[in-house]
Order: structure tokens, then C-alpha cells, then sequence
């Protein structure tokens, strides 16, 4: 058996869907697969992919992102009802939002889905913000501004409320490895390419005003994985795939993002396949860059 990790697959985009499409019906059979959320902001688009996914793969792990939480206007529903009705899908087609210890006679693995929002500077300490020029706070074309309704009755920091649904999972013990998932990033350092770091401040992104910093996650969320004793955690939602080994731990993206992306070589234009990073087979974890 074989964990595999992908995220940000965005089906509504018809390129992307013929991705997944494209995966192969027989190959992962036995295998699991980390789906690190922002699949689709249509309830029965995302039904219909974990479906397809289900069929290719032995196992489906999901966590929604927030993309997958965006409520379109007229709707009577908000982002956190959406959650639980999401969460409620997945119970009933069996895509796994739970700790789960997999694998086979030859070796087994937890895998733990960990729940996460991002934390504004404003917010709270725990932000992953980063100073840039030209930086526009007010995120006036980020969608989530718009698309992103958290109910009107108080829960408070809503990273707050995500993280404490992780907290009952936080003490799993166990003499193997164990890898973790999110949506979102649980440290900056991820943020930026090793390649890039001489230009820190100077990422690339099609709006020069927009600072993905503000937007990005949570260092609250790197303390539950301490906690947690992570050998791997991947993550999703930069849409920048990154491969790095910081204080004991693996972390890596395999965003698909949009095609748009990966023709301008934001993300690999050559991404045929999800991210192998386990494998019963191989006494240790496939963690080489
Ligand atoms: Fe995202």
C-alpha cells in the first residue's frame, strides 16, 4: 500500500477534472490517498469527485478548504453549516475526516486529518504574515471576503474552533510513523521557495498587491503536529508545491492548482500524478527532496 497527497484540485475547472479524470482506474487500487481540500464550492460537484476518487483509490482521506466552504450568494446556508454538511458527506460515501491507522501486514501507517482556517494578522500572533510592498490589507480581491460567511452567532476565532475538533486526536501514540494533513500552512518558512529566498519579499503573483501571508494559516496549527509527533504533514492551499524538511518534520505540498498555473510554471507544468510519500514496502518514508 501507498499514501499518496494532492490537493487544490478545483474540478470546476474543466482541465482539472479531466486530470483527475485521467487517473489511472486500476493502479492505486490498493492505495490511499490525502485530498488536502479546495476540490469544489458545488456540494454535488464534490460528492461526484470523491465518488470517481473512490473508485481508483482503496482509501480517501479529506480535509475542505476554504474554497470548498464558499457559500454564493442567495444561499440560505453559511461557511460552517457547509462544513458539517461536508463532513456529513464524507461519512456517508466513507471519505475519511478521522484519525485512521492504515496499511498492511508489511507495515502500517496513521494518517491524521487535521481541521484548520488561516489567522489574519489582526487576528492573532499565530498569523504566518509577512511584510511585502504594495501590500493591499484589505484583501479587496481575495474571494473568501465575499464568498466565506461564518454564522452570526459568536464561535470565535473560527482557527480557534477548527483546531480544538483536532485536539481529542492530539495523543495518538504509536511506535510507527505518523503523517498529517491540512488545508492549510502551518508555518511561513513553507512559504516561500528555497530558490526564491534572496527575493523574500518579492514573490511572484499575478496581483502584485495581494499578500498571500495574510491568508495562509496558522502557527497554532504547527504546534498541534509537534503534538502530535508528525513524521509527514502535508498541506495545500498556496498553490506553490514545496518539499522541506524543518525541526524533524516533512512537510510537503502537491497542489494542483490551475492550469493556468502550470503553464506559466507557477506549479510544475509536468504534475501527471499525486505525490507518492509512503509506502509499505520501504522500511522508511519516501522523504528524500
Ligand atoms: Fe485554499
Amino acid at each position: 500500500m501507498r499514501v499518496f497527497a494532492l490537493s487544490d484540485i478545483h474540478v470546476d475547472h474543466e482541465a482539472n477534472n479531466a486530470w483527475i479524470a485521467r487517473l489511472s482506474n486500476s493502479e492505486f487500487q490498493e492505495d490511499t490517498l490525502l485530498l488536502a481540500g479546495d476540490v469544489t464550492h458545488d456540494l454535488s460537484l464534490l460528492r461526484a469527485t470523491f465518488e470517481i476518487l473512490l473508485s481508483k483509490f482503496k482509501n480517501l482521506f479529506f480535509v475542505p478548504g476554504n474554497h470548498d466552504l464558499w457559500v454564493m450568494p442567495g444561499s440560505d446556508s453559511n461557511s460552517l453549516q457547509k462544513f458539517k454538511d461536508i463532513v456529513e458527506i464524507c461519512e456517508r460515501l466513507n471519505v475519511k475526516t478521522q484519525p485512521e491507522y492504515v496499511g498492511t501486514n508489511s507495515g502500517k501507517v496513521w494518517i491524521v486529518p487535521l481541521f484548520s482556517w488561516y489567522t489574519r494578522p489582526e487576528e492573532g500572533v499565530d498569523s504566518l504574515y509577512l511584510p511585502k510592498d504594495k501590500d493591499n490589507a484589505s484583501l479587496d480581491m481575495w474571494s473568501d471576503n465575499y464568498l466565506i460567511q461564518w454564522p452570526d452567532t459568536a464561535i470565535g476565532k473560527i482557527n480557534d474552533y477548527f483546531l480544538q475538533l483536532n485536539e481529542k486526536h492530539l495523543s495518538i501514540s504509536c511506535d510507527g510513523h505518523i503523517i498529517s494533513f491540512s488545508h492549510f500552512l502551518p508555518r511561513s518558512d513553507i512559504i516561500i521557495s528555497t530558490a526564491d529566498e534572496s527575493k523574500i519579499f518579492k514573490w511572484p503573483h499575478r496581483n502584485e498587491r495581494f499578500n498571500f501571508t495574510r491568508v495562509a494559516g496558522s502557527k497554532l496549527l504547527d504546534a498541534q503536529i509537534r503534538r502530535l509527533g508528525s513524521s509527514i504533514h502535508v498541506y495545500g492551499h498556496q498553490h506553490r508545491n514545496r518539499h522541506r524538511h524543518l525541526d524533524g518534520v516533512c512537510y510537503i505540498s502537491c497542489c494542483l492548482g490551475y492550469e493556468e498555473e502550470r503553464l506559466n510554471g507557477e506549479i510544475s507544468p509536468d504534475i501527471l500524478l499525486p505525490k507518492e510519500i509512503w509506502n509499505d514496502s520501504v522500511e522508511s518514508l519516501l522523504v528524500g527532496e
